[in-house]
């Protein structure tokens, strides 16, 4: 059976920054009191050409040229997202054209900023059942698009990026071990982004905000602090490891007192976390990878690490992972992924205009 490694990774967020000195003067609210009571210094916000298939496709490209691996090898896109572009088409649709992955299917997949580690785990599961070699899962963003920017409750805690990490099969042992998924769909009302087929847009809608976040925040922070201690034992006992085996735990950035309370459930210390809610807020699907993407970067994260990835959200969804990183391949010439980007551009022109002159010719006999 093969295995499931995490070969490349990369991330992307929007150049434009909103501290919290920028919000005090959009909101009743002020730099101590968000720092204190989420951890939060500042977020990153997309400007309006920017979208999470924008942030994406940064990300992905990124990814690939750490794996090494052209997009044309690419045989699954897994774009969990809870900001999709559109609800028709999929984001990863949109994605697997702009970086001319033309052999891979795509979907988008929904469950809240839990997304990432069910994609991964579905990604790792096509790849152990031996169908599929090469798959992108990536998490983006664009939060900033459903904000309530008259919500102080909400709107400090949001920011913008993507995530993407390449799984490859190898025979090699390594990669992705165990996972865990759960929901609770009792807690649906808690969190929820009220855009989709029960509730179309009127004017009246618009009118009253409706079409925002909307978050009961005590109450997802105590479901949260509860799920994240359960999912990461059950996810290192689905392992056969304990925690003394693993280097590193990368939770979702949701609320740095959220991650500290998890420490304290574990008995591990806070330095065994990747943090990095300070410069980015809570980017929902985003955050895990982007935190790994950093402290792999940074050297934190080496070959041979075991980790775990933990994570919660609306739905209510959480779940964990628990993987041992390896890092790319053994080295083949190099690819150049970022090369692709302007041929895939062509390509997708060149469809476009075959489709349109298609219609032409055969508009008759259908
Ligand atoms: O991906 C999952 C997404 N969601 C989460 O993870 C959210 C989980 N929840 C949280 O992170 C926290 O509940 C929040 C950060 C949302 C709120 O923190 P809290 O410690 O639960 O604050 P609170 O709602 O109990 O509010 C305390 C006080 C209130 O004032 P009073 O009633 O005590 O006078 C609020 O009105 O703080 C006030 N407040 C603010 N003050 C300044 C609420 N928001 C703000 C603000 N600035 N932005």
């Amino acid at each position: 059976m093969p295995y499931a490694h995490i070969t490349g990774w990369g991330m992307y967020v929007p150049e434009l920054v909103l501290t919290n000195e920028d919000l005090s003067k959009i909101v009743d609210t002020n730099d101590e009191w968000i720092r204190e009571r989420t951890g939060i210094r500042e977020r990153h916000i997309a400007r309006e050409n920017e979208y999470p298939s924008t942030l994406a496709v940064r990300a992905g490209l990124k990814a690939l040229d750490i794996a090494n691996l052209r997009p044309t090898e690419l045989d699954l896109i897994i774009c969990a997202t809870s900001t999709p572009e559109y609800l028709l088409p999929s984001t990863a649709s949109i994605i697997q054209d702009q970086i001319g992955a033309t052999k891979a299917g795509a979907f988008d997949l929904l469950a809240a900023c839990t997304g990432f580690i069910y994609g991964l785990n579905m990604g790792a599961q096509f790849i152990r059942s031996g169908s599929l070699k090469n798959i992108m899962v990536i998490g983006t963003e664009t939060l900033s698009r459903f904000i309530n920017w008259k919500d102080r409750t909400t709107c400090i805690l949001f920011g913008d990026g993507a995530g993407a990490f390449v799984l490859q099969a190898s025979d090699e042992p390594g990669g992705v071990v165990s996972a865990v998924m759960h929901s609770d769909g009792s807690g649906a009302n808690l969190l929820t982004l009220p855009v989709g087929s029960r509730f179309p847009a009127t004017e009246e809608s618009v009118r009253n905000n409706k079409h925002f976040i909307e978050m009961d925040g005590k109450e997802v922070f105590r479901f949260a602090t509860r799920v994240m201690v359960q999912a990461t034992n059950e996810a290192l006992k689905a392992a056969g490891w304990t925690l003394e085996d693993v280097q590193w735990v990368i939770p979702h950035q949701a609320n740095l007192r959220i991650i500290d309370s998890a420490a304290r459930g574990l008995k591990l210390p806070l330095e065994r976390f990747i943090i990095n809610i300070d410069r980015y807020g809570n980017t929902s699907t985003a955050s895990i990878p982007m935190a790994a993407v950093e402290a792999v970067e940074n050297g934190s994260i080496k070959p041979g690490d075991k980790i775990v990835l933990v994570g919660f959200g609306g739905g209510l969804t959480w779940g964990a992972l628990t993987a041992e990183w390896t890092g790319p391949l053994p080295d083949r010439r190099p690819v150049h992924p970022q090369r692709y980007r302007t041929l895939a551009r062509v390509r997708s022109i060149f469809r476009r205009l075959l489709r349109f002159i298609e219609g032409i010719f055969f508009r008759r006999e259908l």
